[in-house]
């Protein structure tokens, strides 16, 4: 999959799958993005479903990547999201998850949940923007102690 998207800020991007030499970048963008994860984990989830884990690009440089996966249920979870800094505020993130949304209902999965921080207010406004609503809470759920929102949303 590769495609061309006007985002709702106006800016240009490609949305592409994620390919083994993205690596670097993505976890570039995630330490910077603090989302505790490891390479390892990354490069597993995408040999288990590529098709979840899709890459932002400008001008040929990668600049934000949303891995999604399938749950036991029959449904999806955002994994992980995350935009470079510099780029952040252009609607690369929402359509990264736009992408995503579209690709599973193309396989007719029916929902999509995550969990975000308590204190990660940009994100849970892009969420909840979206049609996400609250369907829970889990304390303690990240390394530092912080708790998770969880959101679910129909596809
Ligand atoms: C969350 C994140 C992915 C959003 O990506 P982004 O490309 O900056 O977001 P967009 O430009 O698509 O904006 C989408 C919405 O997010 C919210 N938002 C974005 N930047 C914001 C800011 N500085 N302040 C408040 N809300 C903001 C707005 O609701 C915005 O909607 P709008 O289009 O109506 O303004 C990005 O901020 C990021 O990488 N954060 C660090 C990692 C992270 O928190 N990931 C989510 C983990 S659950």
């Amino acid at each position: 999959m590769k495609i061309i998207v006007s985002t709702t800020k106006g800016s240009v991007i490609k949305i592409r799958n994620f390919e083994m030499p993205d690596i670097r970048r993505v976890m570039g963008i995630e330490e910077e993005s603090f989302l505790d994860g490891e390479s390892e984990m990354y490069i597993e989830i995408y040999r288990e479903w590529p098709d979840g884990f899709l890459v932002a690009e400008k001008e040929d440089k990668v600049i934000g990547f949303v891995v999604v996966v399938l749950t036991p249920e029959g449904e999806s979870r955002i994994f992980a999201l995350a935009v470079d800094s510099r780029y952040r505020g252009k609607g690369v993130g929402r359509a990264l998850l736009k992408v995503a949304f579209s690709m599973l209902r193309q396989i007719k999965i029916g929902y999509v949940r995550l969990e975000v921080r308590v204190s990660n207010q940009v994100a849970e406004r892009l969420y909840r923007s979206m049609g996400f609503m609250e369907i829970g809470f889990i304390p303690f759920y990240y390394q530092n102690g912080e708790g998770a929102i969880v959101m679910r949303k129909v596809l």
